[in-house]
């Protein structure tokens, strides 16, 4: 499978290596960037891959056979688009787009392309493959622990992003546990409420970005979602499934515990990379062999994409509100 990739920044980057060093049945052929010495860097990287400063230039690139798209959010809908106009197989990374609107064409123009088919576009929820929520859906659906009655999802992180605003934490942070909970419950959210403490903070450079969204989906669970980006000490994504009769937690993964001069300490990881370097290659590898073997990759759908999408919008809209519920689908 040849493979081109739109966005050398840091995920782009990070996917090009994962795919050329570590997936089987892929080869990286061409990335494109508008910083071309960006492109030219990452095609450095990876001997006899092609570098555009330009999306279509690599979409349309007969050495391309599938694209994955790691450019900005706000591009991830009309890359996507074109992706589909060309008949080319897409991994595009979350958001689909920050419009619920935006993200229902691309929707309308998948199914017009695809109908019944197997489907050309997939979403970059890679959590739906790190092994400790993997395993953590199954022993929630094996029914062992009785019906799930919460979910309690943290994430926190170092610092967030240059030019983040409160909005967009929600549509590129907060968006990987819109997608995680109705995946665990295997029930769709229907209402979602956004609250923040009064208290300032001393390092969320005055965006509201520790915040809780309550969460209510169609199996009549209520759970919580925790963002907290500048919490400095480290990348602590944390998942709690609270049953009738048992709590079902994932244990974090691959840490050594040190004890020395009267301290025991456990190393916290810097950002996503080290925390997900599994479920990025597990997902890139689930879509590269379903390509080659001519059926659907078991990644997240366009679909479920737009989904996340209605439920981002309905936390934002609940956010400008006061903390309100608002209802999945009465915001576009
Ligand atoms: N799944 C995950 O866990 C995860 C983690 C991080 C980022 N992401 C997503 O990946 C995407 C990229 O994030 P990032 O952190 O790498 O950002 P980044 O800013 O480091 O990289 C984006 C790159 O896209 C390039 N670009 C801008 N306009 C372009 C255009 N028109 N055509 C081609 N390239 C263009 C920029 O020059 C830059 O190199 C975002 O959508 C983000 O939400 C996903």
């Amino acid at each position: 499978m040849r493979i081109g990739i739109i966005g050398t920044g840091i995920m782009g980057a990070f996917h090009a290596q994962c795919l050329h060093a570590e997936v089987s049945g892929a080869t990286v052929t061409a990335v494109a960037d508008s910083d071309v010495d960006r492109a030219r860097a990452a095609a450095a990287a990876i001997p006899g891959s092609l570098a555009f400063d330009d999306a279509q230039a690599l979409i349309d690139c007969p050495d391309v056979d599938a694209v994955l798209i790691a450019s900005p959010d706000a591009l991830h809908a009309e890359q996507t688009l074109a992706c589909i106009a060309a008949g080319k197989p897409t991994l595009c990374e979350k958001p689909l787009s920050y419009s619920v609107d935006e993200a229902e064409r691309v929707v309308v123009a998948h199914r017009t392309a695809v109908g019944d088919g197997i489907p050309l576009v997939h979403q970059g929820f890679m959590r739906r493959f790190d092994p400790g929520y993997v395993e953590q859906k199954r022993v929630v659906a094996s029914g062992a622990h009785g019906r799930p009655l919460m979910v309690h999802s943290v994430g926190r992180g170092v610092t967030s992003g240059p030019g983040a605003t409160d909005e967009s934490v929600i549509f590129n942070s907060a968006i990987h546990d819109l997608d995680l909970v109705p995946w665990l419950l295997d029930a769709p959210v229907t209402e979602v409420s956004w609250h923040a403490p009064e208290a300032p903070s001393s390092t969320g450079g005055g965006l509201r970005d520790r915040f809780l969204l309550l969460l209510r989906t169609a199996d009549g669970a209520l759970s919580t979602v925790e963002v907290f980006l500048n919490a400095r000490y480290g990348y602590d994504m944390r998942c709690e499934v609270v049953c009738e009769t048992g709590a079902v937690s994932i244990a974090e993964p691959h840490r050594v515990a040190v004890s020395t001069s009267l301290v025991a300490c456990t190393a916290v990881p810097e950002d996503f990379r080290p925390r997900f370097a599994e479920a990025y290659r597990l997902e890139l590898q689930e879509w590269v062999t379903a390509l080659g073997e001519g059926r659907a990759p078991a990644l997240a759908t366009i679909d479920d994409g737009a989904t996340a999408t209605r439920v981002a919008a309905a936390a934002a809209a609940s956010m400008r509100a006061g903390g309100a519920f608002v209802r999945v689908g009465d915001v576009r």
